[in-house]
């Protein structure tokens, strides 16, 4: 298994590409399952969680190719020949039960494992089960399997989901899109990665609208067809790179990013003195002053502070002058990032779902471990900015949902490289 070494070091600068949204592709190549004709993506990260995604749909029985280097993803569905989800593979991601509703749409069944993925909470899946149910499919669970079927098909129905989640959506607007009749999903969730979603399945024949509100009116179809789709950016890849220069100081240009899709972090930022700019290329972020200030943040669903962007944000606050409180409401025990800032030297209370920061000059670099994808990237981030070396081991999260990060940082002047552990 590979560690990251990380030194402090001073301003930073140049420009960072942005790579297409892991969660958008994540639930954009399931959309496969749902035509005969080729689906081809464009603009994908080349991440491990896109590998995994392909394993599962290749052990369906759907074609995946990886072409460009892997930022194109060629599939098709023509022939599916396996109706199981298996453990062995949907145990890596949950993002892995995003097949459940193309595969009940398209065959009348499915079996999927429930899933795992990062350990951030219970992470059920009630609401999906739910909106599927109301579409008419029958599911139970058995040895640990969701077990749906839809003897008659599925149909339109008016649903309004208990939490705006964001799986939950995506899996009932897929299925919905081959349900007969009308499809009404209040309390939708309104992130950007559902917006993505609908534009692919609008270019593929689907009939839906609402998306990017909380509700989303779908007219079902007989077949959805082909197509060419670009993936958007990833709002949490560059969230997480406009911190940079709000760690180390200097300035750097995020290629590709959006103010629309960051635009409750980039006010987080103002308020903590980093400046966050249009360029025509994307955004452009840079430190006021020497120090940042404590700013308190609450996650929230879009279009509020992304709970993937908390632990990011925690770290700098571990060095902000003030002290912070950080409010998780999207997952219960998402802070477990906050031991390992403590062993770099930060001051961090936590109560439930609320951290309080008090903010320390200087973190010192030490070894360090994270326990999922966001938390891993917090310690980078920090090292960035200690005094001495950090060495982050279990890197695998990090690859789960950044590519190459030692590249990209490197060229704006981190001191940071990958090493394998003995
Ligand atoms: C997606 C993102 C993840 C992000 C999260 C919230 C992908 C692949 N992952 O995860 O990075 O952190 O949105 O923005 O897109 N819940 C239930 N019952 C359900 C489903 C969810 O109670 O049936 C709860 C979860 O336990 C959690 C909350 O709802 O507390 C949010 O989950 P959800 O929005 O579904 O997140 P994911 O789609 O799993």
């Amino acid at each position: 298994m590979d560690s990251i070494v990380v030194r402090g070091n001073g301003p930073l600068k140049g420009q960072i590409p942005i790579a297409g949204a892991k969660n958008a592709c994540l639930t954009l190549m399931p959309a496969t399952i749902l035509s005969e004709e080729p689906l081809t993506l464009t603009n994908a990260p080349r991440l491990s969680d896109i590998k995994t995604m392909t394993t599962l749909l290749q052990s369906l029985g759907a074609e995946v190719t990886s072409l460009q280097d892997g930022k194109v993803q060629a599939m098709s569905s023509h022939n599916l020949d396996n109706h199981v989800a298996d453990y062995d593979i949907v145990r890596k991601m949950r993002a892995s039960n995003l097949v459940l509703g193309p595969m009940l749409a398209r065959l009348g069944h499915a079996v999927v494992s429930l899933p795992g993925g990062c350990a951030i909470g219970a992470r059920p899946m009630d609401l999906h089960i739910y909106g599927l149910e109301k579409l008419g499919a029958e599911i139970e669970l058995k040895d640990g399997y969701l077990h749906a079927k839809a003897p008659g098909g599925l149909k339109g129905a008016e649903m309004e989901l208990a939490f705006a989640s964001v799986g939950a959506t995506e899996n009932i607007l897929m299925a919905a899109t081959l349900a007969k009749g009308t499809t009404v999903i209040r309390n939708a969730a309104r992130e950007p990665e559902i917006v993505d979603l609908a534009d692919c399945l609008r270019a593929m024949g689907a009939q839906i609208e609402g998306d990017g509100t909380s509700e989303i009116v779908v007219q079902g179809v007989d077949r959805l067809h082909g197509a060419t789709h670009q993936v958007v950016t990833d709002r949490i890849e560059l969230g997480t790179f406009m911190l940079a220069p709000a760690f180390c100081g200097g300035e750097v240009e995020l290629l590709g990013g959006r103010m629309d899709l960051v635009q409750s972090f980039a006010e987080k930022l103002d308020l903590a003195g980093i400046d966050v700019t249009e360029t025509k290329a994307g955004l452009k972020v840079a430190r006021r002053s020497d120090r940042v200030k404590a700013v308190d943040v609450t996650t929230e669903p879009f279009p509020g502070f992304p709970t993937d962007l908390q632990a990011q944000f925690m770290a700098l606050m571990c060095i902000a002058e003030g002290t912070s409180v950080l409010e998780e409401k999207i997952f219960e025990n998402r802070f477990m990032h906050a031991p390992e800032l403590i062993r770099m030297g930060a001051s961090i209370e936590v109560h439930g779902g609320t951290a309080t920061v008090h903010g320390v000059e200087q973190l010192k670099g030490a070894r360090v471990m994270a326990t999922d994808l966001r938390a891993s990237v917090s310690l980078i981030l920090a090292g960035m900015a200690a005094e001495g070396e950090t060495v982050v081991s279990r890197v695998y999260h990090l690859d789960r949902g950044y590519e190459r990060i030692e590249d990209k940082l490197g060229a704006v002047g981190a001191h940071i490289e990958r090493v394998k552990d003995q």
